[in-house]
């Protein structure tokens, strides 16, 4: 999906997820994420494409000495930061693109969580070495992404099923 429908949707999300995300993220896939994660007391923690920053400031109330949010659409951003205002976690919350980091050196953090979002992200190969520079060598990545059933044809934002279609 192009950045202006994230743009978009920013504020039914970040109600839709709430505190503590929705049904989903609840029951199923936050538990694994955070087992595959491991305990992040005391680590650097980037959390990819967050979207309303409720996964950061977990994270973050777990203990991470540092955790950073990070999307590339504003209004998601915004309303993270405003959540925080609200509700104080210490996670940071920065407007990015995770093709093109800059602004972070090479081995920044020691876990880096990307939840439902590397099959959003348009140039996820990209996505993927980026993260492999901001992550330090004993590092660890713990990701989810959507199963492909559930995408729709041409409207799909998984790269490897338009490779697929392209053929
Ligand atoms: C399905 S939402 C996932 C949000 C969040 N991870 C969660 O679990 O609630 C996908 C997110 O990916 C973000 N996104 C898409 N491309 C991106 C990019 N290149 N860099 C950073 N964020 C991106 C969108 O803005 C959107 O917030």
């Amino acid at each position: 999906m192009a950045r202006r429908g994230w743009n978009a949707l920013a504020k039914w999300r970040d109600h839709r997820m709430g505190e503590g995300g929705d049904l989903w993220p609840r029951a199923l896939i936050d538990p694994t994420l955070l087992r595959v994660l491991g305990p992040v007391r005391g680590l650097e923690v980037l959390d990819v494409a967050r979207g309303n920053g409720y996964l950061t400031r977990r994270l973050k109330r777990r203990g991470a000495t540092r955790a950073v949010g990070i999307d590339a659409s504003l209004p998601s951003i915004r309303l993270a930061r405003a959540r925080e205002a609200r509700r104080q976690s210490g996670a940071e919350f920065v407007h990015g693109d995770i093709t093109r980091l800059t602004r972070f050196d090479a081995g920044s953090f020691d876990r880096i969580v990307a939840n439902m979002s590397i099959m959003d992200i348009r140039d996820a190969d990209r996505a993927i070495r980026e993260m492999g520079r901001l992550l330090r060598p004993e590092g660890r990545v713990g990701f989810s992404l959507n199963h492909p059933c559930f995408d729709v044809d041409e409207r799909s934002g998984w790269l490897i099923e338009r490779h697929w279609y392209q053929e």
